[in-house]
């Protein structure tokens, strides 16, 4: 197998010794597009945010920082990027703050309406089936939540030619940006919106839970 497809294949899901140290570097490699990215939201009054795909816990740590008073959960289906996550996030597991879970995003092992905000970054163009994760994400959003999907993988950019190499060697689902919001939107967020840093290659595409689904989700009284 050629490099390039190796290491999608680890990031698709890291596996064995390769994979830990596959994690570790995605944690360096990703911070200042994670960092970009989060700045794109309010974070200081969460509640619950849950990473999906959190690799090895890198947002979920500077989470601590930036969300405050939020709980904040990561789930990933690889064991070994778990591992990186429970070590990069000692403190704030061991205080009660970062929760981990093994699972995939077609099958979110939580209740419906948990989350104040769902971030995926660098992940989403590597589910076997979008539709179905933007679904599940939907699903365990609550009243006026957001999902915020963020990363460097998408036609239109800055780095389009090595983004569609990247994307059928390594058979990932890429869109251009506008692309994007259109499945978001039509997977049923409202006032999806495409934010881009062109000189960096990175997007950030931030989609809501209809106030409608919200409405009906207040019991009567
Ligand atoms: C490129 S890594 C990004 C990790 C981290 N979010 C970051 O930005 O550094 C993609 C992560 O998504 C996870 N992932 C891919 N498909 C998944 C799925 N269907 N369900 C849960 N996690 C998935 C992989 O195991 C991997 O840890």
């Amino acid at each position: 197998m050629n490099p390039v497809n190796w290491l999608i294949g680890q990031s698709r899901r890291p596996r064995g010794l390769a994979g830990r140290l596959v994690a570790q570097g995605m944690n360096r490699a990703h911070f200042p597009m994670t960092d970009w990215a989060l700045s794109l939201i309010s974070l200081q009054d969460l509640r619950t945010v849950l990473d999906v795909g959190c690799g090895g816990g890198g947002a979920l740590l500077r989470l601590t920082d930036l969300a405050p008073h939020a709980e904040l959960h990561g789930i990933d289906h690889s064991t070994q990027a778990l591992g990186v996550a429970a070590r990069t996030n000692r403190r704030p597991v061991e205080q009660g703050r970062v929760f981990l879970r093994e699972a995939d995003v077609s099958e979110l092992p939580y209740e419906d309406s948990r989350f104040d905000l769902i971030v995926a970054i660098n992940s989403h163009y590597l589910w076997p089936d979008f539709e179905a994760g933007l679904g599940e994400i939907m699903r365990v959003l609550g009243p006026r939540g957001s999902v915020a999907l963020a990363g460097g993988e998408y036609f239109g950019g800055k780095h389009d030619a090595r983004n569609r190499r990247l994307a059928s060697n390594g058979r990932m689902n890429c869109q251009t940006l506008p692309e994007l919001r259109d499945i978001v939107s039509e997977a049923g967020y409202s006032g999806a919106v495409i934010h881009e840093e062109w000189h960096k290659g990175w997007f950030c595409v931030v989609g809501h839970k209809p106030v409608a689904d919200a409405e009906d989700s207040v019991p009567p009284t």
